[in-house]
Formats: structure tokens, sequence, C-alpha cells
């Protein structure tokens, strides 16, 4: 640790002890992280971080994509996301210092990628060309990036992205989600389903990053980056040769097991991390207080029962530590007068790790809270209360980083 680094950790050490305050490590450097990536651009209406060592520079508060091209009450999300309330939000977003905006081809099968790439055509030139986009190739059609590449930029008419990312890790497991061919009414992928895929249809690591590099030599793609992959898998990633930017990760207050391993491997290997989920789809803002009332599309992660309807994990979930532990995270919120979405927003951005969050917004009023949130510094005695209130969640969840597949069935190695 650099002496500066030093000096500064064992100044907060002393600070909480002197105030009372039991800390672990984990927290000061959680506090130290936050407080270095706020000083690096202060005046900016909404702070910017570098992702790990390489240049890409995104907001701290990043436009989550995948409710875009959402088509009604049967998709995913419950709702219709018309072109309209794309340019709405996406202007409005990036008119308040938002930068980093992510999509997928996957997302409302390539509908996400085409109402962000409209919404860009509404903005100014001087606003459009501070933007950062990024987006995910499905590991299925990772046997010919370049074409992939192309569609999406395409779909997004520009010339060249910012961020481009290989959605899931390159094998049988990582794909078989997106073979399925079972169909919601809306025409979106039925969740509960996985298709079987055979070894040989499974395209090379080591092909994919090599395109992906050529991709980068061409100028189509600025920063490689990839997404929910394990240590071991980014392992094979990085012996390709290739660099990558950004891990993108689910993390949030519930959902800590990147913790585990993939963070600490991504810091010492200098790779971002972009956070998603950070409000788990909308649990930690507090609104449902027992499993029943949560949307059935947001009840399918490893939280809750396997049995129910779009799940495919089979595990028999943690719904009661679940509750009592945003009960928990409620209570630190009333204790310390911090709202519940500036206690979700604000928490990942103190890891010295993350360098954004991204966050699905899709009301007009999201756009100015959550980035008020991103910009909340939790004292070090909030920050050591989260860390208890969340303990029993994190170590019965474990180090597993896939939300949705559990056991063997992990798709994250
Ligand atoms: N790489 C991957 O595999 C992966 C996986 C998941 C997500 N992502 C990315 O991460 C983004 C965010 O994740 P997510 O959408 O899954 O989860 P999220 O950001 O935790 O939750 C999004 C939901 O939270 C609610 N919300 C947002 N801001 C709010 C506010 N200020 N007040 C009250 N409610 C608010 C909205 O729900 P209502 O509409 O019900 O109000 C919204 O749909 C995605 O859009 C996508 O870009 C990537």
């Amino acid at each position: 640790m650099p002496v500066s680094a030093a000096s500064k950790f064992h100044a907060v050490l002393n600070k909480a002890k002197a105030d009372g305050i039991t800390l672990n490590k984990d927290t000061v450097a959680f506090t130290l992280g936050y407080l270095e990536g706020m000083a690096t651009d202060s005046k900016s209406q909404v702070p910017q971080r570098t992702c790990g060592n390489s240049s890409l520079t995104v907001s701290t508060v990043s436009f989550g994509c995948w409710q875009l091209g959402s088509k009604g009450s049967e998709d995913y999300w419950q709702l219709e996301y018309t072109q309209d309330m794309a340019n709405k939000m996406v202007g409005l977003a990036a008119s308040k210092g938002v930068t980093y905006f992510d999509t997928a081809a996957d997302y409302a099968a390539g509908a996400s990628e085409t109402q962000l790439g409209v919404a860009l055509k509404t903005l100014k030139a001087p606003l459009q060309s501070r933007l950062v986009i990024g987006s995910k190739i499905v590991p299925n059609n990772c046997g010919n990036v370049t074409k992939h590449c192309q569609d999406t930029l395409d779909r997004l008419q520009i010339p060249s992205l910012d961020l481009y990312m290989v959605h899931w890790p390159i094998d049988e497991n990582g794909m078989a989600h997106f073979v399925s061919h079972k169909k919601t009414l809306a025409g979106g992928r039925d969740y509960a389903a996985l298709g079987a895929v055979k070894k040989e249809d499974v395209p090379s690591t080591a092909g994919a990053f090599r395109e992906l590099a050529q991709l980068q030599k061409d100028g189509k793609v600025k920063h490689i980056g990839v997404s929910n992959f394990g240590v071991q898998q980014l392992k094979e990633a990085l012996a390709t040769g290739v660099t990558l930017a950004v891990n993108q990760i689910c993390y949030n207050l519930i959902f800590r097991a990147a913790e585990m391993e993939v963070i600490p491997f991504c810091l010492k290997h200098g790779i971002g991390i972009i956070g998603y989920s950070p409000l788990m789809q909308g649990l930690l803002t507090g609104r449902w207080t027992e499993p029943d009332s949560v949307p059935i599309y947001r009840a399918r992660s490893r939280h809750f029962c396997g049995k129910r309807p779009k799940s495919r994990h089979g595990e028999a979930g943690h719904e009661s530590i679940l509750f009592d532990t945003l009960k928990r995270i409620k209570a630190v919120s009333v204790e310390s007068g911090i709202s519940m979405i500036d206690i979700a927003l604000a928490w990942p951005l103190h890891n010295p790790a993350v360098a954004s969050v991204v966050v699905g917004m899709t009301k007009e009023s999201h756009v100015s809270s959550n980035i008020s949130a991103s910009k909340t510094v939790l004292p070090l005695a909030v920050l050591a209360a989260l860390d208890k209130a969340t303990l029993e969640l994190k170590t019965a969840m474990g180090p597993n980083m896939d939300l949705w597949q559990g056991g063997s069935d992990s798709r994250c190695k």
C-alpha cells in the first residue's frame, strides 16, 4: 500500500476507535475508496471514475437499459417502455451528468439498443459526444464477434462502442439460458427455461478475445470488458493477452458474493467493477416487505425459493433471512436518517474497486433521486451497521456470483 494510502487508512481507524466505533479493515477501505472517488471530479454534477487501470471513465451512477424496449405486462419488467419515454429518460439523465449508458444485444431482443440509438440521436452533438456507451454480446454469438458487434453498432447508430463486454462466460452453462426457445406472451425469453448446448457448439474463448482485440485495433471497440466472470474465467480471458477494463457484476447490500473472490482479484489485476442491480431490482427500496408481494420476475433470484414460477435455480432460497435483512437495513436507515435508496446506491460506491453502479430507471423522478443518492457519503458507523445487518445473508448466499443458477449449474466459476 502506498504511504499516503496507509497513513489515511490508519487515520480512519484511529478516528473510529476514538469515536468508539468497531471497524474491520474492509469497512475502512470502503470509505477511503469512496472519498478518493469523490475527489476525482467534485465539480461535475455526477462524479466520474476510471475503471481499474484502464482509461475508461464512467459516471458513478449510470443508466441501465435492460428496461428499454419492454413490451408490457407480460414482459420481464411488466411495463411498456416506449420510444418517447426512452428519449425523455436518456435526455434527462445525460443532461444531468450521467455519462455511462449500459445496454446489451440481448435486452428486449435488440430493442433496447435500438431505442437507445434513437434516443441518442435526439441529443445535441456536444452532449452526445460526452457519453460513454457500453453493450454486450451473448456467449452464443462469440463465434462471430465481428458480425454481432456490427449489428449492435447499427442498432445503436454509432461508429464505435466505448465498452464491449462478453455478457456471460463462454461455455455450455453460460449459453444454455440463451438457447431456450420457450417465449413469454410478449415474445421475450421465458426466464425459467434452459435449452441444451452441445460441447462442439461452444465458441473458443481465445478466438472470441482475439476478435475483440482486432475490433479494438480497428477502432470499433475502445475498451474490452466481461460480465459475470468468476476468477477462473477471468484468468482464462487474461491468458489470451487481452486487457480487461471492466467486469460487470451484480453487487449490492443483499448480494455480496463478489466480495469473497472476484472483487479482490479484480482489484489486484486493475479490472474495474461496474455493479449492476444496485437496488436488487427494487427490493432495496423497501417497497416489498414479504416474498409473495414481489413481482414474479424479480422473485427468481437465489434469494427466493426455487419453486417460484420464473425461477430456475432449484434451491431452497433464503426468504426469511432476506426479509429480516431488509428490516435491519431499514432500521439503519431510520436510525441514521439516510433513505434506503441513498444507502443502497451509495454503499457499493464506497468499495474502492467499484467505478459505477448501473441502475434501471423507469420514471423521470428516478434520475434525480438516483444521482443524488449516489453522492451520499455514508458515515463509518453506518457502514459498520450495514456490514453487520447483511452478514447473515452474505454467509447464507455464499460465494456463488450467479444470482439465478446454483450448485454445479452456476455460470460464474
Ligand atoms: N450484465 C448483466 O448480466 C446484467 C444483469 C442485470 C442488470 N444489468 C444492468 O444493470 C441495470 C440495472 O439493474 P436492474 O435493472 O436489474 O436492477 P436495479 O437497477 O437494481 O433496479 C431497477 C428497478 O428499480 C426501480 N427503481 C430505480 N430507481 C428507483 C428510485 N429512485 N426509486 C424507486 N424505485 C427505483 C425501478 O423499478 P419500477 O419500474 O418497478 O419502479 C427499476 O426498474 C440494467 O438495466 C442493466 O443495464 C446487467
